[in-house]
């Protein structure tokens, strides 16, 4: 039986890809098309005729390749620069012990986006649109860390979660260039935070980790504690920068940029022998450098970046550098030789570029399209409430019956 088809679209700065996945047997597979990006900077649509083309390239190209039709809806990344991303907390009293219902859930949510929204002001609530409401834990009474609190009984119950807003004009832009391809928007979801599901190996545990997507336009970076995001944010950087650096610094045209930062291009310069020479090539001239140059350069402009990363972090909480654990990498720039390397002089924390979570797929700057499937599914993960943006239904009562109370009731005094 084949499970849930699921189409997800990234408008990338280098690349637009359409994937197709679906569920066969316990594991996903994946069709994925490239075409070469158009109309896209820094994830913002600047010329929709262009982006149109390349995006329907790529679906043309997947329906030839995929064994069955697509869906008729798709969901779409979004960059971290068309978002916000905020911590909140609300709480709701009830009369006398009440067993929690999926309604009660919605109340406190739906207290959350307000109570957030009416602090953010106006200007957020005309140009902000809710794309993720992350519950962080539920606390029930004095119980807390409760990952779902349906079922459990108590006077008060209290969310923590991270909301994500995106830029209304961004969501509708992409609804009007799905339409002009006869598809429905179904969902957006932030890049960063897809990745991190693409990059998850199971009873994976992010806790002071910060994950770094980085790809040609866009730097974005979020924090996790007990394994949920605490911070997102974003600086409008990628490989396509790191090129622009090396045609201004070595005053060459940009093919030759191109060619020396994929040959010798490095993030850490101490690694690379100081004494090899290189020939750089000025049109019909050439000239002789050292081959650490090319490096220099790149992990000055990477340095000046993580450097940037980090004054962020600080200045959120000092904690989020002190107590980090690890930072994880990925997205397409993560592929740049000894860039783990530099993230740890940085960060003063192992650093990675973890696998896949789906190990048929192998390019890491594919995490976000694979984080897709991977968060679409974990919505219907009862004992977890990973995304609370919609209202729950009765279904999620469903799970449990008599016994899970008790044994809820028995974790709960142990
Ligand atoms: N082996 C490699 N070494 C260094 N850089 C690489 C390597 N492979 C790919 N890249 C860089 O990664 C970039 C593509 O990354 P990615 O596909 O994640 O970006 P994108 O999704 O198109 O852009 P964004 O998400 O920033 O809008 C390429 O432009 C290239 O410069
Ligand atoms: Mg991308």
């Amino acid at each position: 039986m084949l499970g849930q088809k699921i189409l997800t679209l990234d408008l990338g700065t280098s690349s637009i890809r359409a994937a197709l996945s679906f569920q066969k047997g316990d594991k996903h597979q994946f069709f994925i098309k490239t075409a070469p990006s158009r109309g896209i900077k820094n994830g913002n649509i600047i010329n929709l005729a262009s982006a149109r083309e390349a995006l329907s390239s790529a679906l043309n190209g997947l329906k030839l390749e995929a064994p069955m039709a697509l869906p008729n809806e798709a969901y779409v990344l979004v960059p971290g620069g068309c978002t916000l991303g905020y911590q909140v907390e609300a709480s709701i009293e009830f009369p006398g012990i009440k067993t929690i219902s999926h309604n009660d859930v919605n109340v406190v949510k739906n207290k959350a986006k307000d109570e957030l929204l009416r602090i953010k002001g106006q200007t957020v609530k005309s140009y902000y649109e809710v794309i993720h409401v992350v519950p962080q834990e539920f606390i029930v009474d004095s119980v807390d860390g409760i990952q779902n609190p349906i079922g459990r009984s108590g006077r008060k119950l209290t969310m923590k979660a991270f909301i994500v807003l995106a830029s209304r004009s961004h969501v509708k832009t992409l609804e009007d260039l799905l339409k002009e391809l006869n598809l429905k928007l179904k969902g957006v979801v932030l890049q960063s935070y897809a990745s991190s599901f693409g990059i998850r190996a199971q009873n994976s545990y992010f806790n002071n980790n910060l994950l770094l997507y980085m790809g040609a336009g866009n730097t974005e970076f979020m924090y996790f504690r007990e394994d949920k995001p605490v911070l997102s944010k974003h600086l409008p950087f990628g490989s396509e920068d790191i090129l622009e650096f090396l045609i201004k610094k070595l005053k060459v045209s940009r093919t030759e940029a191109e060619r020396l930062y994929n040959e010798y291009g490095g993030a850490y310069a101490f690694n690379v022998n100081k004494e090899e020479v290189i020939h750089i090539n000025y049109g019909s001239k050439t000239l002789k450098a050292p081959k650490i140059l090319i490096a220099a350069l790149v992990h000055l402009k990477l340095k000046e970046v993580f450097k940037d990363i980090k004054s962020m972090l600080d200045e959120e909480d000092p904690g989020f550098v002190e107590n980090l654990s690890g930072v994880l990498l990925t997205g397409g720039l993560s592929k740049l030789k000894d860039i783990d390397t530099l993230a740890e002089k940085i960060f003063k924390a192992p650093a990675m570029v973890p696998p896949l979570s789906h190990p048929e797929v192998s390019d890491v700057s594919l995490s976000p399209i694979v984080g897709v499937t991977d968060y679409i599914t974990s919505l219907s993960d009862k004992k977890k409430l990973s995304d609370i943006k919609e209202d729950l239904t009765k279904s999620y009562e469903k799970d449990g019956g008599f016994f899970a109370t008790i044994w809820r009731f028995i974790t709960d005094i142990i």
